[in-house]
C-alpha cells in the first residue's frame, strides 16, 4: 500500500544494488548480452530508498527512469561492473547482485568491425569465463556475519538431476551469500512480467516464500530480510 508508512529502518545505511545485463562487445558494433531490464533492481533501489538509506546503484545497460535519490553508477561489461560494486561495497551496510552479468567474454575484442568473407567460411568465437562478482564479494568480506550483508539472485529450473529448490541451495552453498532470491523460471515461465514469485533462502537455513507479487513487493520483502541481518 502506498499510503501506509514504511518503516525507515534503513536510516543511516549504505546500500548497494546492481541491476540490468552486462554486455560483451565482439567489435565496435557487436556484442554477447542478455534480456535483464534491471525493473527488479530499480525497484530494489526505490524500495531502500524509501526506508531511509543510501542507495548506490550499479546498472549495467538500463534504460529506466532512474528513481529519485539514487546514485547510478553506469556500466557496460561484467568487468566494469565488478570494479564499480567492489568500489561502491567498500563500508557498504548490505549488497544485492539483482544484474545478470554475462558468465563469459570473448576472449579476443577486436577494434575493427568483423567482416564477412566471400570464401564462405565463418568467424570462431572463442569465450573465456568471467570472474564472479558474488564469491569475490563473499572472499573480500572474509568472516560471515560480517558487513556488508550479501544477497544474490537465482532464476533457476527443475531438470532431471535436481528440483528448482535443490538447485538453488547448492548455488547458495556455492556462492556463500546470505541471502539468495530464487526465482523459478520453469514452463516457460518468462521475463519481463510484472509479478514475481520468489523463495529467499536463507544461508541459515530460512527459507520465506514470497508469493506471486509486484517487484516493489519482492523488493520490500528482500530488504526486510536483509534487516532482519543487520540488526
Ligand atoms: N553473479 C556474479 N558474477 C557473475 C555471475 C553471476 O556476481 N559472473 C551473481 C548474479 O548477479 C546473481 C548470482 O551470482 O546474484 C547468481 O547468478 P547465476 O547466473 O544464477 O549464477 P551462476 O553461478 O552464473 O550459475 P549459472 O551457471 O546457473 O548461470
Ligand atoms: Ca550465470
Amino acid at each position: 500500500d502506498l499510503l501506509e508508512a514504511r518503516p525507515r529502518d534503513l536510516t543511516g545505511r549504505h546500500v548497494v544494488v546492481s541491476a540490468g545485463g552486462t554486455r560483451e562487445f565482439l567489435d565496435p558494433v557487436r556484442f554477447l548480452g542478455n534480456r535483464s531490464s534491471g525493473r527488479q533492481g530499480y525497484a530494489l533501489a526505490e524500495a531502500a530508498v524509501s526506508r531511509g538509506a543510501r542507495v548506490t546503484v550499479v546498472a549495467a545497460n538500463v534504460e529506466l527512469p532512474v528513481p529519485a535519490g539514487v546514485d547510478v553508477v553506469p556500466v557496460v561489461s561484467t568487468e566494469e561492473l565488478r570494479q564499480q560494486v567492489h568500489a561502491a561495497s567498500a563500508g557498504a551496510d548490505a549488497v544485492v547482485m539483482a544484474a545478470a552479468p554475462a558468465d563469459f567474454r570473448p576472449a579476443e575484442h577486436v577494434d575493427a568491425k568483423i567482416k564477412k568473407t566471400d570464401d564462405g567460411t565463418t568467424p570462431e568465437i572463442r569465450l573465456v569465463e568471467n570472474p564472479d562478482i558474488l564469491v569475490e564479494l563473499v572472499a573480500a568480506r572474509g568472516a560471515a556475519g560480517a558487513r556488508p550483508v550479501i544477497v544474490g539472485f537465482a532464476a533457476e529450473t527443475g531438470d532431471a538431476t535436481a528440483t528448482v529448490l535443490e538447485h538453488a541451495r547448492a548455488k547458495l552453498a556455492r556462492k556463500g551469500c546470505d541471502l539468495l532470491v530464487v526465482n523459478d523460471v520453469s514452463d516457460g515461465k518468462v521475463f519481463g512480467l510484472d509479478t514475481t514469485e520468489a523463495v529467499l533462502l536463507g544461508a541459515d537455513g530460512t527459507v520465506v516464500e514470497v508469493p506471486p507479487a509486484s517487484k516493489s513487493v519482492l523488493a520490500h520483502s528482500i530488504w526486510d530480510a536483509v534487516v532482519q541481518r543487520l540488526d
